[in-house]
């Protein structure tokens, strides 16, 4: 039990396929009271009474601040306190450069930077009175190696922006007792990358793969159960890579 009366609050949580869903299970079944958050139709009441009723869902889109902020509000309201946030939400479109046009731009940076930064801001005041926090920021292995397989050059700068907002937290929030981390995963097998690969090209992407496979929405959740819970005390501004050794350095 790692996470045993913990509150635990995981945007894009409700894709019963997703890593935020996985990591929302897998840290309940750690003892932690969960909140699912989620756009109205990923419905993230019904994922959160998937897990148990003591769970919560909420609906909150992370690109609107007074969404994000309402979401903490009602967390607070019903669990009292706030000590992890999971920064999950984020889509995805391959394009090539100079096929990006504004509005995709707006919408990929969005929903993963701006919601990371709408969402932190939100249950910051929450964890600075409670002089503690954890904050899980999802990024990925294509901030790090210049595209992932499927996202283009705005999703690289999305998640790599990702990377620099939580690091630039985590010196904010340390003297506080507040830790930010990153979690770059690989290619993890949910519903972002659903039709848009073959299994042949699955297969063909798992031979480059040290440990021959690609991720499972499992493999992030241990690794957000780590980073919320306190075996991990002692870091912050960290990136804990989860990509099956498809990027070693
Ligand atoms: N699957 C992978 O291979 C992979 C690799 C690296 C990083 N990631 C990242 O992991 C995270 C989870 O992705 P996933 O693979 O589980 O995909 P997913 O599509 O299953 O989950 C994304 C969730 O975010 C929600 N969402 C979208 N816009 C939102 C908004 N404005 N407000 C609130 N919620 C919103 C969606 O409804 C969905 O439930 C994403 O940030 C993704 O970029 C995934």
């Amino acid at each position: 039990m790692l996470l045993k009366d913990k509150v635990a609050v995981i945007t894009g949580g409700a894709g019963l396929n997703g890593l935020g869903f996985a990591t929302a299970r897998l840290m309940a079944s750690h003892g932690a009271r969960v909140v699912v958050l989620d756009l109205a139709r990923a419905e993230p009441a019904a994922a959160a009474a998937q897990i148990g009723g003591e769970h919560l869902g909420l609906v909150a889109d992370v690109t609107d601040k007074a969404s994000c902020d309402a979401a903490a509000a009602a967390v607070l309201k019903a669990f009292g306190r706030i000590d992890v946030l999971v920064n999950n939400a984020g889509i995805t479109q391959p394009a090539k450069t100079c096929d990006i046009t504004g509005a995709d731009y707006d919408r990929i940076l969005d929903v993963s930077l701006r919601g990371t930064l709408y969402m932190s801001q939100a249950v910051l005041p929450t964890m600075q009175l409670q002089q503690s926090g954890s904050i899980v920021c999802i990024s990925s292995v294509s901030a790090q190696r210049g595209g992932g397989i499927l996202g283009g050059p705005h999703y690289s700068a999305a998640k790599a922006g990702v990377l620099g907002l939580a690091r630039a937290m985590a010196r904010e929030f340390g003297p506080e007792g507040i830790r930010v981390n990153c979690i770059t995963p690989g290619l993890i097998g949910t519903d972002i990358i659903k039709g848009k690969l073959t299994e042949e090209k699955k297969a063909e992407i798992a031979e480059t793969i040290p440990l021959a496979r690609l991720g499972r929405a499992d493999d992030i959740g241990g690794a957000c159960v780590f980073l919320a819970s306190d075996l991990s005390l002692y870091c912050t501004g960290i990136t804990l890579d989860v990509n099956g050794g498809m990027l070693i350095h």
